[in-house]
């Protein structure tokens, strides 16, 4: 007879027929799993039926606190600065996190963001400062400890130790197609941050062509899931829904990007990119109890102070060049007129093609490959003016990602409306 106190085929079949998993049979389910008594194909058919039939909000908060506990917790609770942490759904340009961090350093809060690599067309934090010559993504506990305490914000890869149920459910999610449940996708985005030991948080949830929520609807839901989520574990939780139907920015592209981040952290860069990161650096700072008005750190150079000084403590060379493609090549309009839209998830599976992103997460990505984004909506545009700027290590990619980028730009006679990036707020 076995010792176990539950069946796995028992449970599959009641999460298939509809029957609510109590917290002690969600707990055991993720413990076994992780001590290989439930098998892969066990999981993977839990994980369609939580697909079809959903989770209600006991399961939820029990798996998640399942995926917490599968690992170690980082207690921040001794650092003197509160702390805040900000997590994007993923888009097209999106190097918001390089500049929101030292932000909010710069205003006196602690960022403990510990980040992920960037799968398929939307890049990832990680292999953007991985541009900087010798900086290194892996931290020990104490090393981002000492970090937050000195400088106030660490960028790091998240140690194998935080939430490791979460690494072998997403792996499987990814070969059964039910990365797309929205349960799932809040537990394991929540967990993770639970597990970093943040005490506020703010989800920019990406809306659009080239986010991975297509509809408002599906954002929205998204959204309050885990705003509802993470303020059950008593995390000051809040989301915005942000546009992502056109690249963030002008750069698409890991040194591309770290590029324009510097930009902006000197007081310039492109209005949206500027607009999108004073907004979340504002709620951020509510978030975390402050009274500051964030902006003016990229006024007064204070936020580049601290980007700065988080690179250097994670071994990156400040005064380094960034490195630089061997072949940079324009693109020019055939024809004038407005520019309607720059498709962002053509814009970024131009630039995974061009070397910038990966298909398998152990792939290489390089570093100088990428696209800019010369012309935006709404720029009136002659003919033979250069609209993109294509940057490959290979030349042979150059004509494919000429192709790509013809696809993503419209022109037309007259300007477009103007759309909103904020579209929404919850919390
Ligand atoms: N990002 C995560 O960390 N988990 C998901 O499930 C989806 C996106």
């Amino acid at each position: 007879m076995s010792a176990e106190p539950y069946s796995a085929v028992s449970l599959i079949a009641a999460k298939r027929d509809g029957r609510e998993l109590s917290d002690s049979e969600i707990g055991w389910l993720i413990e076994s799993y992780l001590a290989g008594s439930v098998a892969e194909e066990q999981m993977a058919a839990l994980l369609m039926a939580v697909y079809f039939n959903s989770m209600s909000d006991q399961e939820l908060v029990s798996l998640t606190r399942a995926i917490v506990d599968s690992g170690e917790r980082m207690d921040l609770s001794r650092l003197s600065r509160p702390t805040v942490d900000k997590h994007s759904t993923g888009g097209v340009g999106d190097k918001v996190s390089l500049i929101l961090a030292p932000m909010l350093a710069a205003v006196g809060a602690a960022v403990p963001q510990l980040s992920g690599r960037g799968l398929g067309h939307t890049g990832g934090t990680l292999d953007k400062l991985e541009s900087i010559p010798g900086w290194r993504s892996a931290l020990s506990p104490s090393e981002i400890m000492r970090n937050l305490d000195r400088v106030g914000c660490v960028i790091c890869a998240a140690g194998a130790g935080l939430a490791p149920a979460d690494r072998r459910l997403y792996a499987l999610r990814d070969v059964t197609a039910t990365v797309e449940s929205i349960p799932l996708i809040a537990a394991s985005i929540i967990s993770k941050k639970l597990a970093e030991g943040t005490s506020a948080l703010l989800l920019d949830v990406k809306v659009g062509r080239g986010a991975f929520m297509k509809s408002l609807e599906r954002a929205e839901e998204l959204a309050r899931t885990m705003v509802d989520l993470g303020q059950r574990f008593g995390v000051a939780t809040k989301a915005v829904l942000t546009a992502m139907d056109d690249p963030l920015g002008r750069a698409v592209g890991n040194a591309l990007e770290v590029e324009e981040a510097l930009e902006v952290l000197s007081g310039g860069g492109p209005a949206d990119l500027v607009e999108l990161c004073v907004e979340l650096a504002r709620t951020m700072a509510e978030l975390a109890g402050l009274d500051a008005d964030p902006r003016r750190t990229l006024s007064d150079g204070s936020a580049m102070d601290h980007f700065r000084a988080m690179v250097a403590a994670q071994g990156g060379d400040v005064e380094a060049q960034l490195p630089r493609a061997k072949f940079v090549e324009r693109f020019s309009a055939a024809e004038a007129g407005y520019v309607s839209s720059v498709d962002a998830m053509r814009v970024g599976e131009v630039a995974w093609r061009l070397g910038a992103g990966r298909d398998r997460k152990e792939d290489p990505v390089s570093a100088t490959a990428g696209v800019i984004c010369l012309a935006k909506a709404g720029d009136r545009v002659a003919k033979g003016q250069p609209l993109f700027e294509i940057h490959a290590d290979d030349p042979a990619r150059l004509a494919g990602a000429r192709a790509g980028l013809q696809r993503a730009l419209r022109i037309a006679g007259s300007p477009p409306s103007p759309q909103p990036l904020i579209l929404g707020r919850l919390g």
